[in-house]
């Protein structure tokens, strides 16, 4: 049983990776903090107890965080989410009240109350992850490790940006949280574009289908969140449930050890992760290859499953 805590900016793809958590019996979620990326962070706050609620998971706290990068105004993604952050899939406002701590002080206390076993999630822009750093220098090796969603490695024919040519947008919306991040010493599992943009990762409308036919809670929202990417983007990529599956099945993805620089500023190459040979930098491991099927497999089990 993996304890994780998970800092997420739902999105819809958060979302799908929030549902297939709460459906995997080797992951326990002990707590979300939410940032500012695809949504506002008041809306992506909203969207978390809005799953969460749906899904009788309501036990689970939700903290707010930062509401824009580091050192720049949020850019958010809502053109792609829908307006709502969540396909337009006309959940029912949360009932219950956010955690009082700010996402940072939650993130700190988590683990200092369990060290070594919390697993940080992270499928947003690392804003939090950062200010949580700072706040305790101590937390990267407090973690047992930290799984994220973000960058583009040039390692397969897909790892290149989806938000700029370049660069991947959770690490182009804050690349200054990211370089703290990844040079902060913790044991980093970054899951990129590299995998998540191959095609035999991705859900069809034929996935989309199979979903339909059940109509479990689970199902009827995860038909939803998939339909509205189905229906405007002809597929729904599965970046932030491949970042969770690692949790799920390690032999799904495979990773390299390497040196990333993450480019900051605000020039042509903002936000770039580029593998790079320098002693300056900490190894992380970037994932270099993907069984998308056996993922999808595993996706689609958990999600129809009663
Ligand atoms: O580039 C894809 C990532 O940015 C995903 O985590 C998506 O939800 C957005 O946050
Ligand atoms: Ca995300």
């Amino acid at each position: 049983m993996r304890k994780v805590v998970w800092d997420m900016d739902p999105g819809i793809d958060d979302a799908l990776a929030l549902i297939l958590a709460l459906k995997s019996p080797k992951v326990r979620v002990a707590g979300i903090t939410t940032v500012a990326g695809n949504a506002p962070v008041e809306k992506a706050s909203t969207n978390a107890r809005r799953v969460l609620e749906y899904l009788g998971a309501a036990n689970i706290p939700v903290a707010l965080g930062a509401a824009s990068p580091l050192n720049r105004p949020l850019e958010d993604a809502l053109s792609y989410h829908g307006s709502d952050g969540l396909g337009n899939c006309s959940l029912p406002p949360p009932k219950l009240p956010l955690q009082p701590l700010e996402a940072w002080d939650f993130l700190v206390q988590s683990v200092l109350d369990a060290p070594d076993e919390v697993t940080l999630v992270a499928t947003g822009p690392l804003t939090n992850v950062a200010y949580a750093f700072e706040l305790q220098p101590k937390l990267p090796e407090l973690l047992n490790r930290l799984v994220l969603m973000g960058g583009a490695y040039g390692l397969t024919p897909y790892g290149k940006g989806n938000c700029t040519p370049f660069a991947e947008f959770n690490i182009w919306q804050d690349p200054e949280a990211a370089h703290m991040v990844f040079s902060s010493g913790a044991d980093i599992f970054a899951v990129g574009l590299d995998v998540t943009m191959d095609p035999a990762a991705c859900l069809n409308s034929q996935h989309l289908e199979q979903i339909k036919a059940r109509h479990t809670p689970a199902a009827r929202l995860a038909a939803r969140l998939v339909e509205y990417q189905v229906k405007y983007h002809g597929c729904c990529r599965m970046h932030d449930p491949l970042a969770l599956a690692v949790l799920l099945d390690d032999s799904l993805l495979d990773f390299t050890l390497a040196k990333v620089g993450v480019v900051k500023g605000n020039d042509w190459d903002r936000g770039v992760t580029r593998i790079l040979p320098s002693d300056s930098l900490q190894l992380i491991h970037v994932a270099s290859a993907v069984d998308g099927p056996r993922f999808l497999k595993l996706f689609l089990s958990r999600i129809l499953k009663e």
